[in-house]
């Protein structure tokens, strides 16, 4: 029969454990990118997530990150441009289902692509679907989001194509908030 003395001990012993293995893949993740620059393979580099500090990006300004040797554009939108993408009826988009690495086959809604619900954050790779230039943003083109001027694709304030040869709309990578103010790529 088992002594509850050395139950509990086990018990203890086991949420140690657990908590230190948590602790083990979390700077694992953290140091990730370091490695990737040291460089090593490029199925490495290809795995490879990046942790991005957005606490200084203020209110309709946007922060352009490279990841995975691509730019990402971190843009935190304002009401305005919030309110601008929200009021876009589905019917007036070229590319309805976008690529959203986060919502596999959601329509593209300005909800479905925003991190947040409220829609204060965009995550996008910043390169343009028609021939892989990089658009401008801030509030750039005829639909206030960014304007490729390559051969002038318009995107609006939730990155989706409204106008010019570009196909699609802008990319969205796998991302998530691990606080309130860092994002995962990755
Ligand atoms: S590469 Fe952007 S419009 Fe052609």
């Amino acid at each position: 029969m088992s002594n509850p003395e050395n139950h509990a001990g086990t018990r203890r012993d086991f949420l140690y454990y657990a908590t230190a293995g948590t602790g083990a893949v979390v700077t694992g993740a953290a140091v990730w990118p370091l490695v990737n620059q040291m460089n090593a393979s490029a199925d490495v580099k290809a795995m490879s997530s990046i942790y991005v500090d957005v606490s200084g990006v203020e209110t309709g300004t946007q922060l352009t990150v490279k990841w995975r040797g691509k730019p990402v554009f971190v843009r935190r939108r304002s009401q305005e441009e919030i309110d601008m993408a929200r009021a876009v009826p589905l019917d007036e988009l070229v590319d309805i289902s976008a690529e959203n690495a986060n919502k596999p086959g959601a329509e593209a809604t300005d909800e479905n692509r925003t991190l947040d619900e409220a829609g204060e954050w965009l995550v996008m790779i910043g390169v343009c679907t028609h021939l892989g230039c990089v658009p401008i943003g801030n509030m750039s083109g005829d639909f206030g989001g960014w304007f490729c001027p390559c051969h002038g694709s318009h995107y609006d304030s939730a990155g989706r194509i409204r106008k010019g040869p570009a196909p699609r709309n802008l990319d969205i990578p796998v991302a998530q908030f691990t606080d309130d103010t860092t994002i995962l790529l990755g």
